[in-house]
Order: structure tokens, then C-alpha cells, then sequence
């Protein structure tokens, strides 16, 4: 169980990157990436997969910094949808969907 505790830890990180790298392309580009969708739907699944498998992996989470982090990371989709569906970026968009993601790095790291 330790193995598939650490795939979604990996896969975790992985998505944590996407989102990284597509706040980075977002700074060049005019429409909305799909990459904020995949990455906030990477972090989504995997996340509560190692939450619902803590029983399972002897794992021990603060369980109101992952009700923080699930808030955050609703709000970054629900922005990532609407302004997809909306056909518009505005200027503040892009920080702030980069400024929620780190938001989302510091809790899991700061906050034990
Ligand atoms: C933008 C969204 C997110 C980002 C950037 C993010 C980032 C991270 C990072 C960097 C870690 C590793 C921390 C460490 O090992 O010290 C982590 C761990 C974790 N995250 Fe997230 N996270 C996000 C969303 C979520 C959500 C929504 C959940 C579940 C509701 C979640 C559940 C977890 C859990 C359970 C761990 C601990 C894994 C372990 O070490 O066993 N994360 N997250």
C-alpha cells in the first residue's frame, strides 16, 4: 500500500508542476489554458485518492488543511471554467490562479 501512497504523492507533484508550468505559458498567451483544468483535475483526484486511502496507507492528515486546500483548489477550477466558458482573461486572472496554486504549496508544506 506504501507503493500506491507514493505513485499518488508522485502523480500529486507532477500535477502540482502543470500548474506551475501553465502559469508560466499563461504569461504569453492571450486565451485561457486548458492546463489550469488538467492540472486543477490531476490534483483533485489524486488528492482525495490519498485522503480516502489513509486508513489503507497508515497515512495521518490534518484533515482542515486538506478542507482548506480543497477550497482553494475549487476556486482556482470554478475561475479556470468560468472564464473558459466566458471567453475572456483578465489581467488579474493569471496572478491570481499562480498566486492560489502557491497558496496551495505553502499549506501542504508550512502547515503540518
Ligand atoms: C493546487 C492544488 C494543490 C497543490 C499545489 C498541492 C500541493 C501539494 C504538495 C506540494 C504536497 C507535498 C507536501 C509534502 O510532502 O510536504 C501535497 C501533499 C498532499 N496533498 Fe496536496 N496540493 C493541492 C491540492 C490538494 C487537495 C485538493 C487535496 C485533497 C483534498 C490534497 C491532499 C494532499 C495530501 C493528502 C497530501 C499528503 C501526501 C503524503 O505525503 O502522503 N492536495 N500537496
Amino acid at each position: 500500500m506504501e507503493f500506491v501512497r507514493l505513485l499518488l504523492v508522485f502523480l500529486h507533484l507532477l500535477g502540482m508542476g502543470v500548474l506551475v508550468g501553465t502559469f508560466l505559458v499563461q504569461l504569453k498567451s492571450a486565451e485561457v489554458s486548458k492546463g489550469w483544468l488538467h492540472g486543477a483535475g490531476l490534483q483533485l483526484v489524486t488528492g482525495l485518492a490519498l485522503m480516502s486511502l489513509a486508513p489503507l496507507t497508515d497515512a495521518e492528515y490534518n484533515h482542515v488543511k486538506l478542507g482548506i486546500k480543497l477550497m482553494v483548489l475549487v476556486v482556482i477550477g470554478g475561475l479556470a471554467v468560468g472564464f473558459t466558458a466566458k471567453r475572456t482573461n483578465p489581467k488579474w486572472l493569471t496572478p491570481t490562479l499562480g498566486g492560489l496554486v502557491v497558496l496551495n504549496v505553502g499549506l501542504a508544506v508550512f502547515w503540518t
